[in-house]
């Protein structure tokens, strides 16, 4: 079992799988064009596999896939089919472009929960926000996930004056749909122009949607990110992922892996532990990773605490979100 020095319990590895993104989010991926790792320094397939034999050996739970976007590996459909042996719950964050390829995959290896991203039901400001024209794409794909029986997350990214305005909208959605719309706290990450003005905090976001429903809070799971609420008669649920304004770092269950082989403590974590070299220098990475997780910090990977209005985004040491997978 993983235990931090804190005494928490690491059971949640999240896997990279690639850097690279077939969209363009300005709040993840600043520049148009950009440079991604090369293949060489990827984790391969077999790696991957093998990195994840000894976490689950060493007590994880639940695996999460991501990228970039994890659908644009070619070899997605290897990797996802080679963990699902494990006796984890296997799952994956995407922005849906490719899920319609994917659905019987998913069947496969026992995947019946898939997070996705959507910032906007604006067709225009989706391509204004992630720099392409697949807005039809990514909706069809949310319902044809919902048809199919997965348990679809909807994740957004809140930001002030781009689609702050559309929190009804999302909940609207919720009438109907059994999706589960989560709003989130728009995170500092090098280069997407952070800053405290643009967060929509979890308060905000409640007293916007007191104003047209009214809903319970739900039960959270133990390690929950999100505070979920069911609004009254509606289908699916709202929640609110609030690592700014309400942190919920004490229960924290997460480690990461990212597509070049590093694992991060957390995901604002600066230092990370070189798994990858490790492997492939035939070294045992147990103690690489028990290291790794003894080291956390207690909230934040010790960049920030308090008042997140304090923040300076210039003093945070961390990859760009895109190549540490959400
Ligand atoms: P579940 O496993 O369904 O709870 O998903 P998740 O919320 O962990 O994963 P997802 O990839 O859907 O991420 C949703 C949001 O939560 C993104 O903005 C992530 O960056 C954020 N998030 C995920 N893990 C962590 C974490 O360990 N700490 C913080 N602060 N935010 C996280
Ligand atoms: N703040 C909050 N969430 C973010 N994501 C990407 N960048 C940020 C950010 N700066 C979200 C994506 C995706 C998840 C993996 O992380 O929208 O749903």
């Amino acid at each position: 079992m993983l235990k931090d020095s804190f005494n928490r319990v690491h059971d949640y590895l999240r896997i990279s799988l690639t850097d690279v993104c077939n969209l363009r989010c300005q709040y993840c991926i600043y520049e148009e064009h950009t440079s991604f790792m090369p293949p060489h320094q990827l984790m391969q397939a077999d790696e991957i596999d093998e990195i994840a034999k000894v976490f689950v050996k060493l007590g994880v739970k639940k695996i999460r896939l991501t990228g970039g976007e994890p659908l644009v590996r070619k070899d997605a459909e290897d990797i996802i089919l080679k963990l699902s042996k494990y006796p984890v719950k296997l799952t994956l964050t995407t922005n849906g472009v490719f899920a319609d390829k994917f659905i019987d995959t998913f069947k496969r290896a026992g995947i019946n929960s898939v997070n996705v991203s959507l910032d906007t039901l604006n067709s225009d400001k989706y391509l204004h926000i992630t720099r392409r024209n697949v807005f039809a794409v990514v909706w069809n794909n949310i319902q044809l996930l919902m048809q199919e029986g997965f348990h679809v997350k909807m994740n957004v990214v809140l930001m002030r004056g781009v689609n702050d305005m559309e929190i009804l909208d999302f909940i609207e959605l919720t009438k109907e749909h059994p999706v589960h719309v989560r709003f989130i706290e728009f995170m500092p990450f090098e280069g997407n122009e952070w800053s405290e003005g643009k967060v929509i905090s979890y308060n905000e976001i409640l007293e916007n949607a007191g104003e047209d429903y009214s809903f319970i809070r739900i039960a959270d799971e133990k390690n929950d990110t999100a505070k979920t609420f069911k609004p009254l008669n509606h289908e699916g649920t709202f929640s609110v992922i609030s690592t700014m304004s309400a942190p919920f770092c004490g229960n924290c269950n997460r480690m990461r892996l990212t597509a070049d082989g590093k694992m991060k403590n957390c995901l604002f974590s600066n230092g990370e532990a070189d798994i990858l070299s490790a492997l492939r220098n035939a070294e045992n990475i147990i103690p690489l990773i028990e290291e790794c997780v003894k080291s956390k910090a207690h909230s934040h990977g010790g960049q920030f605490n308090g008042e997140y209005k304090a923040v300076d985004p210039s003093r945070i040491v961390n990859r760009k979100m895109i190549n540490i997978g959400g």
